[in-house]
This record gives structure tokens, C-alpha cells and sequence, in this order.
């Protein structure tokens, strides 16, 4: 995608599925990439990737989101060595428990809050900061069609990413005269390690044809297209969006 050369972008959750495709896309368009994961050998295993292809350079860091000194010595570390930050997209997250409402405990409903909601509020005061500095920007929150509808067993992934569409709006408002756009991507079922583990969970496939109109699960890279092309000027005019990629499924 033109336009994105030698841009600093911070990916969270970037050493597995849809960061890591994110990532990946970001390094080919000649990104300086920042890969924040609290999987070192993932993260790692994608900074390598890029800098062995040449064309965008990458760093990755161990890095929890939930936790506050981590993430801004993440937004730090993506100031001390690229000397700017143009744009993140946030793609690290838990799955949901898989226990109906009444039988989640509150220890585990907090937990998925505090990656979820809680370090997409981290991740964006303190990447906001910087971009400010930096002289504008453009943010991504990879949330989920779960935001926009009841998924079953999912009570505490339902709220937190409803929860991130409501951060998007709120900071897209505070943030539009500065130069930075805020948008959320909300995926529908996509083969990743995440979603795959869930499926193990429940020992078989969901039906494809019932998941949604285009029948069939996303592939990680067709996520991370449509999440670049939010970080590009391409998409200059699209603010405070929450936009589905979903192969239809919110639509029926
Ligand atoms: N796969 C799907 O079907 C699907 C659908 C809708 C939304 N999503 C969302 O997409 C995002 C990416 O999910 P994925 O499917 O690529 O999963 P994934 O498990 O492949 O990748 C998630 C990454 O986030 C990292 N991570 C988890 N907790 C973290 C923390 N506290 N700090 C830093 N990194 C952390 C993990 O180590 C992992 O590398 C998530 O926010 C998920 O909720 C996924």
C-alpha cells in the first residue's frame, strides 16, 4: 500500500494471527514496526521475518498490555528508536472464558477486562501522547463482531469489545482537531491460534455455512488488509468508525 513507507507502527499482540499478518503487511509497505506481545518467541519470531525480507525493519518487545509501566515503556521504545509514532494497531486480546453468565466467576470476568478493555485504554492514552508529538496519527482497536451482538458463553468478551468500540467513538471525538484518526475493526470468525483453541475446546468445527453469508472463516490477512488500510491515508476521512469485516455476519 503506497504512502506507508518509513512510518513507525506499534502492532500489540503481533507475534501471532491477525497482528502478527498485520505486521507482516506493515514490514512489506516498509513500516518500522514495533511488535508488542507478551509472547516473546511470537514476537520475536515476526521482527525476524520482516528484517530478513529487508524491506520495513521491525523490534519486538515483551510487553502485557494490561499492565501500565509496559505499556508505556512500549510506546518508549517505539520513540527511542524510530523517533515517531504514526500509527498502531492494537490486535492483542484474550478469548472469551466460555461460561454462560451465571457461573463466571468475577476474577475471570476482570481478567478478560483488564487485557481487553482496560490495556486498549492503556495502549491508547499513552500512544495518543505520543503521536501528539509526533505531529498526528492513526489508531486501530481490533475489536470483534462480538461488540454488536450476543455470542453464547461470551458474556465478558461481548462487554469488553462493546467497551472498545465505546473507547473508539470517545477518543476519536477528542482527538479529531489533532490530526489523529481512531478506528475499530471488528472481525467476524478468523483462523487463528485463538479462535482454533477455542474450537479444540468445544472439539468441533463450527459450521461454516451458518457463521456467516459468505460461509467461511476469514483468513488472519484479510483482517490485517482492512486494518492497514485504516493506518494508510488512503482511508483520510474514516474516523470513529467501528467497520466489520465479517464476511457479512452482522448484516443478517
Ligand atoms: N480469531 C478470531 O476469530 C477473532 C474474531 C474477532 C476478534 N478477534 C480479536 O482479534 C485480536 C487478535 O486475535 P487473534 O485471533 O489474532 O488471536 P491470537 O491468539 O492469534 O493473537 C493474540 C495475541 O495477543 C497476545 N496477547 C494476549 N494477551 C496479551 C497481553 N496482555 N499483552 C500483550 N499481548 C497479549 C497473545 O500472546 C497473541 O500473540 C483479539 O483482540 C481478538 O479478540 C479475533
Amino acid at each position: 500500500m503506497d504512502g506507508l513507507a518509513n512510518k513507525s507502527i506499534i502492532v500489540t499482540g503481533g507475534g501471532s494471527g491477525i497482528g502478527e499478518a498485520a505486521a507482516v503487511l506493515l514490514g512489506r509497505a516498509g513500516c518500522d514496526v514495533t511488535i508488542a506481545d507478551m509472547n516473546s518467541e511470537g514476537g520475536a519470531r515476526v521482527a525476524a521475518a520482516i528484517n530478513a525480507e529487508g524491506i520495513g525493519r521491525a523490534q519486538s518487545l515483551v510487553t502485557d498490555v494490561s499492565n501500565e509501566d509496559a505499556v508505556r515503556a512500549m510506546v518508549d521504545a517505539a520513540m527511542a528508536t524510530y523517533g515517531k509514532l504514526d500509527g498502531a494497531i492494537n490486535s492483542a486480546g484474550l478469548p472469551p472464558v466460555g461460561k454462560k453468565v451465571y457461573d463466571l466467576s468475577l476474577a475471570e470476568f476482570e481478567r478478560n477486562y483488564a487485557v481487553n478493555l482496560r490495556g486498549m485504554f492503556l495502549c491508547f492514552k499513552y500512544q495518543i501522547q505520543a503521536m501528539l508529538k509526533s505531529g498526528g496519527g492513526s489508531i486501530v482497536a481490533i475489536a470483534s463482531t462480538a461488540a454488536q451482538r450476543g455470542l453464547q458463553d461470551s458474556v465478558e468478551y461481548c462487554a469488553n469489545k462493546a467497551g472498545v468500540t465505546g473507547l473508539v467513538r470517545g477518543a476519536a471525538v477528542d482527538c479529531a482537531r489533532q490530526g489523529i484518526r481512531i478506528n475499530a475493526v471488528l472481525p467476524g470468525g478468523t483462523l487463528t491460534p485463538m479462535s482454533m483453541a477455542a474450537v479444540e475446546s468445544i472439539d468441533s468445527m463450527p459450521d461454516a455455512s451458518a457463521m456467516c453469508p459468505l460461509a467461511r472463516w476469514a483468513q488472519p490477512v484479510e483482517i490485517a488488509n482492512a486494518a492497514v488500510w485504516l493506518i494508510s491515508d488512503l482511508s483520510s476521512y474514516v474516523h470513529g468508525t467501528a467497520m466489520a469485516v465479517d464476511g457479512a455476519q452482522l448484516i443478517v
